[in-house]
């Protein structure tokens, strides 16, 4: 099976407000694939869809050959551990610590012992490159460190995606190089693909296998990034404009 997801014609509106009106898009396994567009286009809404946080309107949204458009609640969870979503803003627990926001995921979908939990937990920290924070709250952590913790999170299920939803935003340079180069790491040394929602060309061009673009409810463009280079649809160009064509 070459693709882990694949959407046909999917429709979401809330109200008035038809935010998706037929995405045809296939995640490919192996791939990091990048989703731009404008503020407000339903990028999010799109990431939401995939593991049944909120249902499609209409069309067909296949995981690994299987329906999962209309499940009922509970048939989610498994896609939810072999599909990890990184909230918008990091969305660490407020109330627990980091062990404990770590942990949480294996709570509730594993019966490991407490002594393999904090083994996992450990080891999760030390793969986004971090160490000894465990006691910490989130409001001690920088907004670095709380994306790694929330990418270390994602990762203790050993899922074979992830959903990064705008990793690198609000980040410096430096600290976003740090994220990208994790995604990349991510890929190549534990086999995890992703689709990667972000504004950031920095993180498109480090990250980017394949790119999509969101514009008026449909995918309007989809391909390498060479091809998205050379697009003529104007709001894509924008994105790279000003960069130099090598
Ligand atoms: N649960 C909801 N109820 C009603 N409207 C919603 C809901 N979720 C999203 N929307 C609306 O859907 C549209 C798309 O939202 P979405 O969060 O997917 O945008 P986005 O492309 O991720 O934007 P940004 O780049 O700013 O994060 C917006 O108009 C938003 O208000
Ligand atoms: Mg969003």
């Amino acid at each position: 099976m070459t693709h882990i997801f694949k959407l046909q014609q999917v429709v979401k509106s809330f109200g008035p407000n038809h935010v998706l009106r037929g995405i045809d898009l296939d995640i490919r396994r192996g791939e990091n694939l990048v989703v731009l567009g404008g503020s407000g286009t339903g990028k999010s809404v799109m990431l939401k869809l995939l593991i049944g946080l909120i249902q499609a309107d209409s069309g067909q949204i296949i995981f690994e050959g299987q329906d999962i458009t209309h499940l009922a609640e509970r048939a989610y969870y498994p896609i939810r551990k072999r599909v990890s979503y990184l909230f918008q803003g990091g969305a660490l627990f407020d109330s627990m610590n980091v062990y404990q926001n770590l942990a949480y995921p294996l709570k509730e979908h594993t019966d490991m012992s407490s002594p393999a939990i904090l083994a996992k937990v450990q080891d999760a920290l030390t793969k986004v490159g971090l160490k000894d924070i465990e006691h910490l709250s989130p409001s001690d952590l920088s907004g670095g460190m709380m994306k790694r913790v929330a990418l270390a999170r994602a990762i203790i299920n050993e899922p074979e995606l992830i959903l990064y939803d705008e990793p690198t935003t609000g980040l410096d340079p430096i600290t976003t190089h740090t994220i990208n180069e994790l995604i990349r790491k991510m890929q190549s040394d534990l086999n995890i693909s992703s689709v990667i929602v972000t504004h950031d060309m920095p993180t498109v061009h480090r990250c980017a296998d394949r790119l999509a673009f969101l514009d008026k409810g449909v995918i309007a463009f989809i391909g390498s990034l060479e091809e998205a280079r050379l697009s003529t649809h104007p709001k894509l160009r924008a994105y790279f404009e000003g960069e130099a064509i090598d």
